[in-house]
């Protein structure tokens, strides 16, 4: 087998940068497919901690080829930043390890300022969006307004792009968003120069992943936030702008679904999520601190505090068969020690039925009642845990419960944040 896709199954943050930076290193190849740098990846090598927001994470590997796709909006900027930060820390000291797609869109200044200048007037019923700019650069490529990474190495093309773009977001800037109107030289200037730095990474990024998988190499797609936040199978409207399921691997990178083989969902053993919307098993209690704190669910991209509960097997099904699921990645199984008894939804009550798939309307989402079903807990700390016969007897249930209401096996259960911390029951490769 030489191609995996990890996807988040719940509402992001399940873990997925520490589980491909732990599959990376059997990988030749690590590939972002969608999102921006609305995702935070907080890697852990050494001891140290690692964040990356658009860089793939297979970057802490000198041999490893990692690949920015169509799909996938960028900021320069932070990408820049990205680079240097890697770079003064040890990482990243070949400029080959990064390919850039020349298709994948720009973030420029007035997405930024969109974003949040739509959250502010949206008040109370804001989405909660991490404010870069990611859905407006989305719907300016939807619009066919967009600028791509291949035009900022085409000075005519790119002043012409912005001057055109410009024309509308200035007006939108000024009298619906009462901000200053932009410069259309000050952007090009700074844009260009951005074309210069990364122009060494911009390329067909296709054309080299067919070769790539061709040729037999071990490559790893890395989904960024979760299912639940689809544009079109989420939590819709408080959902990101770009289809995060595995089926979206084929048009943010170009690659068929023919050539498509393993499919690993992470699930956090309970759940979380940033932002608004609905979450029928939120702890809105001491519990739910106590898991915060214990869990440190603090956003890695914007520091805010996430909303946690229990697990929910409705929304983890829902991504089960969306995505195709050959493999679960259990993660933070740690922070659940000393919680007893621990609880899981299997369904939810609305208007006096019970349903076991996620409501396609927010409202009747924010309505929903979770049954839950309980397990006894364990006490022993697991951290240290390496086999699955080294787990508590109840931990294991655990495990084993998740496997029996998804028809999944459990691949990887991760015991801690270390990359040493996991319990590989099936390697990928
Ligand atoms: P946006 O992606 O910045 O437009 O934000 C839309 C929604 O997705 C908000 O609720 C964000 O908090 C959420 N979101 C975006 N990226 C992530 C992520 O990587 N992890 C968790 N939530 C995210």
């Amino acid at each position: 087998m030489s191609t995996l896709i990890i996807v988040g199954t719940q509402w992001g943050d399940e873990g997925k940068g520490k589980v491909v930076d732990l599959l990376t290193s059997r990988a030749d190849v690590v590939v972002r497919f969608q999102g921006g740098n609305n995702a935070g990846h907080t890697l852990r090598v050494a001891g140290e901690q690692v964040i990356v927001h658009l860089i793939p994470s297979g970057i802490l590997y000198p041999d490893t080829l990692n690949v920015i796709g169509n799909g996938v909006v960028i900021d320069p900027s932070v990408l820049m930043e990205e680079k240097i930060g890697l770079r003064s820390r040890g990482y990243f000291l070949n400029d080959e390890q990064l390919l850039i797609s020349d298709r994948a869109h720009v973030i420029m200044p007035y997405h930024k300022l969109i974003d949040v200048g739509r959250e502010e007037l949206l008040g109370s019923a804001k989405i909660g969006t991490t404010g870069r700019g990611i859905g407006p650069a989305y719907e300016d490529k939807a619009a066919r307004i967009g600028i791509r990474m291949g035009d900022l190495l085409r000075p005519e093309v790119l002043r012409n792009r912005i001057a055109v773009a410009l024309e509308e977001k200035n007006f939108l800037l000024e009298h619906r968003f009462k901000k200053r109107p932009l410069d259309a030289d000050t952007i090009f200037n700074e844009y260009a120069a951005f074309g210069e730095k990364l122009g060494p990474h911009i390329c067909d990024v296709t054309h080299v992943l067919q070769g790539k998988i061709a040729e037999g190499r071990r490559v790893l797609f890395e989904g960024a936030q979760g299912t639940l936040l689809d544009i079109d199978h989420g939590t819709y409207p408080f959902v990101t702008s770009s289809n995060v399921v595995a089926g979206n691997v084929c048009a943010g990178t170009g690659i068929s679904p023919r050539k498509l083989e393993q499919i690993w969902g992470v699930v956090k053993a309970y759940s979380t999520r940033v932002g608004s919307g609905g979450f029928p098993s939120e702890l809105k209690n001491d519990l739910g601190e106590r898991i915060r704190e214990r869990g440190a669910e603090y956003g890695a991209t914007t520091g805010r505090p996430r909303r946690c509960g229990w697990l929910d097997m409705v929304v983890v099904n829902h991504s089960v068969q969306l995505n195709g699921l050959t493999g679960i990645v259990l993660t933070k199984m740690d922070v659940l020690t000393g919680i007893s008894p621990i609880k899981f939804a299997v369904a939810y009550e609305l208007d006096g039925k019970v349903i076991d798939r996620v409501p396609a309307d927010i409202n009747d989402l924010e309505r929903a009642v979770p049954v839950y079903r309980e397990l006894p807990g364990w006490t022993e700390p697991i951290g240290e845990c390496r086999s699955f016969d080294e787990l508590p007897r109840n931990a294991r249930h655990y495990v084993e419960t998740i496997e029996n209401l998804t028809g999944v096996p459990a691949t990887i259960v991760s015991v801690g944040p270390g990359r040493e911390q996991s319990i590989v029951r099936k390697p990928p490769f």
